[in-house]
């Protein structure tokens, strides 16, 4: 079974990979030799399928499990449910050895790990993703939080989990639509950090999409294997953490002016990716030839590569970028591809290449599909 190790020193933790983890998840946290009492917080999808087994094997191991259900969607990572979470937590008299279990999607890790970092000043928590996104992404490296009017993940906390299990099997549940917005972050591995993943992608991808698990298994633990490393050297994003966000500039954008109702994150950066890869080539020479490839597999996983823009949204959507948490004194900053595999942080972009590559990702009737 692939195991993954996030080096933070003290706050070092595994990331288990493999089919029916879940089962075992008492075991893992018995392991830990974690406090006796815990809260496994999860949504209302989740909890119909895997909050019995979750609980089970707790029990089994000797733990007094209290489940904690929020409603499924974004609109749970907000502070009135954080505030919920704390008085559950308050009232079954949980404590510092106390520990949480994140059971679900982005959102759930989001919000359980911020109330885990923030409740008694911080208790333990345990990560179990069940969405692809999730396993590939969010799980890992601490970043926790909830979203304020004002925008998304406007608060929160770093705080590490310390344990991440990947239950490949819970993937079987996941609807397609979620499915492919997760491979939007694989993809992004491939161009930031291997061209191997990449080139794998491009070759594997009909059996991905079957969801065949040892493809499954190669392309989460290659995920968690990269995230891991950047997170390693630089776990507060003061400099190469930064790469994580290719695409995301755009792809924020898209989500904040479409008020986070028409596309999945993954959807909104398979935008901003290949928009990202057009300002590289621009900018930094990244070919002709790698900017079609990328744009291809994006393809290929059935994410959307372009978007109809009016001119008043192309405003908004310009607007929204420079709203972004990147945003440093007013200046929007990109990830850029020199080539399939490296790419630099930090890359200042005059205001019409921006608009040349949006120009390259507008809806065109006529665009024939290639
Ligand atoms: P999500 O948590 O909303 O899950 C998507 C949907 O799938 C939900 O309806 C959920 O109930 C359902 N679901 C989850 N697991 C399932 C399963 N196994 N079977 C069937 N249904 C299942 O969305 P997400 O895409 O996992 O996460 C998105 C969130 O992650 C956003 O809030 C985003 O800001 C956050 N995020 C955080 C980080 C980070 O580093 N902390 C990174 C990327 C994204
Ligand atoms: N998802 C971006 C990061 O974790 O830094």
């Amino acid at each position: 079974m692939p195991l993954v190790k996030v080096s933070l020193g003290t706050r070092s933790y595994n990331i288990k990979i493999g089919g029916s983890l879940l089962p075992g998840l008492g075991a893992d946290c018995a392991a830990l030799k974690l406090g006796q009492k815990c809260a496994v917080i999860t949504d209302t999808n989740v909890a119909a399928r895997y909050a019995k087994p979750a609980l089970a094997s707790l029990n089994r191991a000797g733990f007094e499990p209290l489940l904690i259900t929020v409603p499924a969607g974004e609109t749970a990572k907000r502070l009135k449910q954080v505030e919920a979470c704390y008085n559950q937590l308050a009232a079954n008299r949980m404590e510092r050895k106390s520990f949480i279990v994140a059971l679900g999607g982005g959102v759930v890790g989001d919000l359980a790990g911020f109330v885990a970092a923030s409740y008694l000043r911080g208790i333990p928590f345990v990560q179990v993703p069940t969405t692809l996104l999730a396993q590939v992404d969010s799980s890992v490296g601490g970043k926790t939080g909830v979203n304020l009017a004002a925008g998304k993940n406007l608060v929160g906390a770093f705080y590490q989990p310390r344990l991440v299990l990947c239950d490949l099997n819970a993937l079987r549940t996941l609807p397609e639509r979620e499915f492919r917005a997760g491979l939007a972050e694989v993809i992004k591995y491939g161009i930031i950090y291997d061209a191997d993943l990449f080139v794998r992608l491009e070759r594997d991808m009909p059996k991905i999409l079957r969801r065949d698990a040892a493809s499954l298994a190669h392309i989460v633990a290659r995920s968690c294997e990269i995230k891991a490393d950047v997170v390693s050297q630089d776990e507060t994003e003061s400099g190469l953490r930064a790469i994580l966000n290719f695409g995301h500039t755009i792809g924020h954008a898209i989500e904040a002016i479409t008020a986070y109702g028409r596309y999945l994150h993954g959807e909104a950066i398979s935008i901003g990716q290949v928009a990202a890869a057009h300002l590289s080539a621009e900018r930094l020479g990244l070919s002709t030839d790698e900017v079609e490839r990328i744009r291809a597999l994006f393809v290929t996983a059935g994410l959307p590569v372009e978007l109809k823009l009016s001119a008043s949204q192309r405003g908004g959507l310009l607007a929204a970028m420079t709203l972004d948490k990147k945003v440093s004194a007013g200046e929007i900053k990109f990830v850029l591809a020199e080539r399939l595999g490296k790419v630099t942080w930090g890359q200042k972009v005059p205001s019409a290449s921006v608009q040349r590559a949006l120009d390259l990702v507008q809806f065109k009737p006529d665009r024939r599909k290639r």
